[in-house]
């Protein structure tokens, strides 16, 4: 194993967009930023040096930190910020993880610029478990704002009303062609008759989106860097988070084909609607032919995301078993949503708010894992609720359970406990799509369905053999989805709504597992360049 060293100098950069410039956050000036490279059980040390006015932390999402709680990056969860002028060198190995995850800022809204792909290569001489593509490509969806992306946030905190949405998505860090601004958008050159894969990420803040390409059929291969049984479709839906990887076949003849990602929401809520575009290029295509038109689904179609999700299972192969967890120490249900709370100072005298179980999580002064380790007390608590509060309808609006309750409460695991958690969905102000993320593992998704959960008969359904295994899942609109992991990870780990506003609003609690009692069971001394708060 190699030991892989990088330097992100985070800085302002003048970037052009939606014909208007603006300065942005950026590594070493690039958006989206540079790409890791890595192979399986390497080890990865990243100089994150601040050259910004404000504080800042980058999150590995996705690599798992077994024991590097440290490396984590999620600002006063692992860490205190780094903060203008200061550095911090993140330093961990990737344990048996390899597959596309990607690395992102996680204080702030700075993630809207600051993120980058993280390509972690098979151990040499480890094939794929499908056949070797003629290139790799990265993919990175995002969205643009033409305003300064804090001051979106700042002024719905300031009005407690939902933030301004993005003024267009992108692909690679461009947008494409939109009304009033022509622009080409990002081109990939392609030979005939290849055989392509592309690493799509979903970067951006607030948005699910559909991702296809005109005129050819995607085959899914992996998704947050763990392999599925690979099957074809025209459309994926992806989630902020996640990561899906696709194989592309070329066509033999030439041409210019249409990419393009729209959103998908089937809420009733303002999101972005413009596509972004990109052009799959044929080389040696001696015409110039247009690029082949594609229709892209409507923002609601609910059943092309359904198929997609619904097709995805664990490799689940001799050599990548999905070992899901058969007996269960932990059965949790956690409602996520949205909800209402007293803001005398707002527009509305109320400010949209978010919770787990009815909980809208406050973030401490220090790092959540510095008062775990040092045993520094009234940081945090370790009562969160494993059930939500009163039996009520989830998903029906319930006037009544508007108001959520304010705390820093973590729920305490011991080593190698495992857990299935049912994430449900409330419709408090309205049910609504919620990629979660849970840091430090991987989980199974064992089950999804829609309404209320039904514990006496849904888990009778769930698979227990080959289900999907990923970091970031969506919590169906109106519906509840699954989960089962094991806590074999000593630390204190951030669970989330992807949707950066959710997460703002308080869509947030933490897992903290305590330390085993083996030799490689108990979570590492920080380094010595810990930011202080
Ligand atoms: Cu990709 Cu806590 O985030």
């Amino acid at each position: 194993c190699m030991v892989r060293h990088y330097k992100f100098n985070v800085v302002l950069k003048n970037t052009t967009r939606l014909c208007s410039t603006k300065p942005i956050v950026t590594v070493n000036g690039r958006y989206p930023g540079p790409t890791l490279v890595a192979r399986e059980d390497d080890t990865i040390l990243v100089k994150v040096v601040n050259h910004v006015k404000y504080n800042l932390s980058i999150h590995w999402h996705g690599i798992r930190q077994i024991r590097t709680g440290w490396a984590d990056g999620p600002a006063y969860i692992t860490q205190c910020p780094i903060q203008p002028g200061q550095n911090y060198v993140y330093n961990f190995t990737l344990t048996g993880q390899r597959g596309t995850l990607w690395y992102h800022a996680h204080i702030l809204w700075l993630r809207a610029t600051v993120h980058g792909a993280i390509v972690i290569l098979p151990k040499r001489d480890v094939p794929y478990p499908f056949p070797k593509p003629h290139k790799e490509e990265i993919v990175v969806l995002g969205e643009w704002w033409k305003s300064d992306v804090e001051a979106v946030i700042n002024e719905a905190l300031k009005s407690g009303l939902a933030p301004n949405v993005s003024d267009a998505h992108t692909i690679n860090g461009h947008p494409g062609p939109v009304p009033g601004c022509p622009s080409k958008g990002y081109m990939l050159p392609v030979t005939p008759g290849k055989m392509y894969m592309l690493r799509i990420i979903n970067a951006a803040l607030n948005e699910e989106l559909f991702f296809k390409i005109a005129g050819h059929q995607l085959t899914v291969v992996e998704v947050d860097a763990t392999y599925v049984k690979p099957f074809k479709i025209d459309t994926i839906v992806i989630a902020p988070g996640q990561t899906t990887n696709v194989l592309v076949t070329t066509h033999r003849g030439g041409g210019k084909y249409m990419v393009a990602a729209s959103t998908f929401m089937d809420a009733p809520i303002a999101v972005d609607n413009v596509t972004a575009t990109a052009t799959l290029h044929y080389s040696g295509s001696l015409t110039s032919a247009a690029t082949t038109l594609t229709s892209t689904p409507p923002k609601n179609a609910t059943s092309v995301a359904t198929n997609f999700i619904s097709s995805l299972r664990s490799l689940n192969s001799e050599q990548y078993p999905a070992n899901v967890p058969l007996k269960i120490d932990h059965s949790l249900l956690f409602t996520v949503g949205l909800g209402v709370n007293p803001c005398p100072t707002c527009v509305n005298g109320s400010r949209v708010v978010a919770s787990i179980n009815n909980v809208t999580f406050v973030m401490p002064k220090i790092s959540l894992l510095q008062a775990h380790f040092f045993n520094i007390s009234g940081v945090f608590t370790s009562d969160f609720p494993g059930n939500p509060p009163a039996p009520f309808n989830y998903t029906s609006t319930q006037v009544t359970n508007f108001a959520t309750k304010q705390g820093t409460r973590l729920y305490r695991l011991a080593y190698n406990d495992t857990v299935q958690l049912v994430l449900q969905d409330t419709g408090m102000i309205t049910p609504e799509n919620h990629p979660l993320h849970l840091h430090g593992f991987n989980f199974f998704e064992v089950g999804r369905g829609l309404g209320n959960f039904n514990p006496k008969e849904d888990p009778k359904k769930f698979n227990l053999v080959d289900p999907v295994e990923r970091n970031t899942i969506g919590v169906p609109s109106g519906g509840w989805t699954a989960i089962r992991f094991r806590a074999d990870n000593p630390g204190v780990w951030f669970m989330h709504c992807h949707l950066e506003v959710h997460t703002t609003w308080g869509l947030k609690m933490a897992f903290v597992v305590d330390n085993g009692k083996g030799p490689n069971e108990s979570l590492l001394p920080p380094p010595s360049d810990f930011p202080k708060c």
